[in-house]
């Protein structure tokens, strides 16, 4: 089953939200084949999974972010514990919160670790945080990638969303070329199967994904899907990426 998963960011009030929530439910329903994930602002998640009481099977609720620690005095701040009965899923290592919170390497192993705990899934966002392309793989992809999943189980792994997203193409307009995409997608499959024993893993690519580029992406086969940020607020363009997997997969 193909992946659409929409990051709504620090974005939208509490009606559009909604609103929007509820198109994503129709758009659920005309695609059954599609599992969509939808991480709204933390406020919005009650109301948007009270929205979706009557929810199609394929459509599923996510966290942007959350604290490892299960409780505590962390003022403004929740915890992946929180989010236990809520959602299904849980961001974990974006770049946003890379760049803006210094979230790496053992705050993101805890984080990893929290959301098992809690019964989630982790959508685990890696890739290069600098602004440009990868030009050694071993040192620039995977030596980080490593030391952050390095702690969980093959079983963990295997249900781990791995979605690769190359700083500089997040939110620039810029999203990196399909056979860019699909040699560091196979070079990080390669790398799983052999050391972690973890042969069919699943990988979104994420950044400047829309509804004018994701022709190309969504042509490789190596991609499980998309995390999308921006265009996810326009309900026709995640219609419009939607359509490209179902007509083609179909
Ligand atoms: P973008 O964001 O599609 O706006 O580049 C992607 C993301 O934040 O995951």
């Amino acid at each position: 089953m193909k992946i659409l998963a929409a990051n709504w960011k620090m974005y939208l009030g509490a009606a559009e939200a909604l609103q929007l929530a509820g198109a994503y439910r129709r758009l659920a329903e005309t695609e059954p084949r599609i599992e969509f994930i939808v991480a709204p602002s933390t406020p919005w998640l009650v109301p948007v999974k009270d929205e979706w009481r009557a929810r199609p099977k394929n459509l599923f609720l996510a966290a942007q972010s959350g604290r490892a620690e299960a409780s505590g005095a962390y003022t403004g701040d929740t915890s992946i514990a929180q989010y236990r009965g809520v959602v299904d899923y849980c961001l974990v290592g974006h770049s946003e919160r890379r760049r803006y919170h210094h979230e790496q390497g053992r705050i993101i192993q805890d984080q990893l670790a929290a959301v098992f705990a809690a019964g989630l899934r982790p959508i685990y966002c890696f890739g290069e945080q600098t602004g440009r392309a990868v030009r050694n793989v071993a040192t620039e992809l995977i030596a980080p990638l490593d030391v952050e999943i390095r702690d969980l189980t093959t079983a963990q792994l295997a249900s781990l969303v791995f979605a690769y997203e190359p700083a500089w193409a997040i939110g620039s307009g810029k999203e990196a070329a399909a056979d860019y995409v699909d040699t560091m997608v196979r070079a990080v499959r390669t790398h799983l199967a052999k050391r972690y024993e973890v042969p069919q893993a699943t990988v979104l690519y994420g950044g400047s994904v829309n509804d004018d580029n994701s022709r190309d992406l969504t042509a490789l086969p190596t991609l499980d899907g998309f995390l999308v940020g921006g265009a996810s607020l326009h309900i026709k363009s995640m219609a419009t990426i939607a359509k490209g997997f179902h007509t083609r997969y179909s």
